[in-house]
């Protein structure tokens, strides 16, 4: 058996990235509009300064508006309800992302209730999360949107396949598991009570790891042939005192057995901000009433 193709989620974020300006363009021209996005950090987490930081790079990269708002940690959860709701009445601001995780005085659920459901890129408002469960148009969230573009530059048509999901979390397993039935799979969402988990990954065609645990899923864990999508972003150090990113799958065994799969880094992680672009310019368009341009048809 030959070993598994490595599905390139930088360069599929590229791709997308590519086709997001030349539609913010489009929309320059015709509608004369450009769509904005707000990106709210409370505190000073440094791996959320730098994702919001990527993210207000790729905004501008793309031709959008970014607006970006650096909270301090003892923000109360008053003030920050405020800054939304004049994000929300904002004709610039499109889409709107609050960075999680947020300090322990401020509830996220009212924040994320606070944020008007069409500016909503995450996808996380439950009118949101229950436009997807039931099929209506919705603002989607953006690593399992990524997640199934990977898994079709794999194989394009994902119909009939078995999908496994490894972790049932409201951002990645849940709304990944709608993301698939739409896509005609026979989907199962695994957890950590799941009995057996091993046995039932091995039924997957397309298994996904979204849990958090470095390499949990072994080569043995999957069918020989299997798209695998690796989720997991993982800090361990290694022996020699230097720490190095892995995923939920042992990469180096699981390649010998899958059919296609992502690499961490490199697989997911590019996607992520890729599709918060998409989103930020569906739901401009969805504000204004317009069709999504056609650079983006299909995404
Ligand atoms: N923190 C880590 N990932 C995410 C994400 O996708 N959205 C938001 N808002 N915060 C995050």
């Amino acid at each position: 058996m030959s070993e598994a193709s490595i599905i390139d989620g930088k360069a599929l974020a590229a791709q997308v990235q590519e086709r997001v300006r030349a539609a913010v363009e489009e929309l320059k021209k015709r509608h004369g509009f450009v769509p904005g996005l707000a990106v709210v950090l409370v505190g000073d987490d440094p791996a959320s300064r730098v994702y919001v930081r990527n993210k207000g790079k790729r905004t501008t990269e793309a031709g959008m508006k970014s607006f970006e708002y650096q909270l301090p940690a003892d923000t109360g959860e008053e003030a920050l309800l405020e800054r939304i709701a004049r994000l929300n009445k904002s004709p610039e601001v499109h889409g709107i992302l609050v960075q999680l995780p947020l300090p322990k005085q401020i509830n996220p659920d009212r924040v994320i209730d606070a944020i008007d459901p069409d500016k909503d890129v995450d996808g996380f408002h439950v009118i949101n999360a229950g436009r997807l469960a039931v099929g209506r148009p919705a603002l989607v969230p953006c690593t399992p949107l990524g997640c199934v573009l990977l898994a079709k530059q794999a194989k394009a048509d994902l119909t009939g396949l078995e999908a496994v999901i490894i972790g049932r979390s409201n951002i990645v397993g849940k709304p990944l598991a709608q993301l698939l039935l739409r896509e005609n799979c026979t989907v199962t969402i695994a957890h950590s009570r799941t009995r057996d988990l091993p046995e039932v990954a091995r039924r997957a065609d397309l298994l996904v790891a979204a849990v958090g645990r470095p390499e949990l899923v072994r080569g043995s864990w999957i069918k020989p042939g299997a798209i695998v999508i690796d989720v997991g972003i993982n800090r361990v150090e290694r022996e020699n005192g230097k720490a190095k990113l892995v995923g939920d799958v042992a990469f180096g065994e699981a390649k010998e057995v899958a059919g296609a799969i992502t690499p961490v880094p490199g697989g997911v992680g590019p996607m992520t901000i890729a599709m918060l672009l998409v989103n930020t310019v569906k739901a401009a368009c969805m504000q204004r009433n317009i069709p999504l341009p056609r650079p983006l048809a299909g995404l």
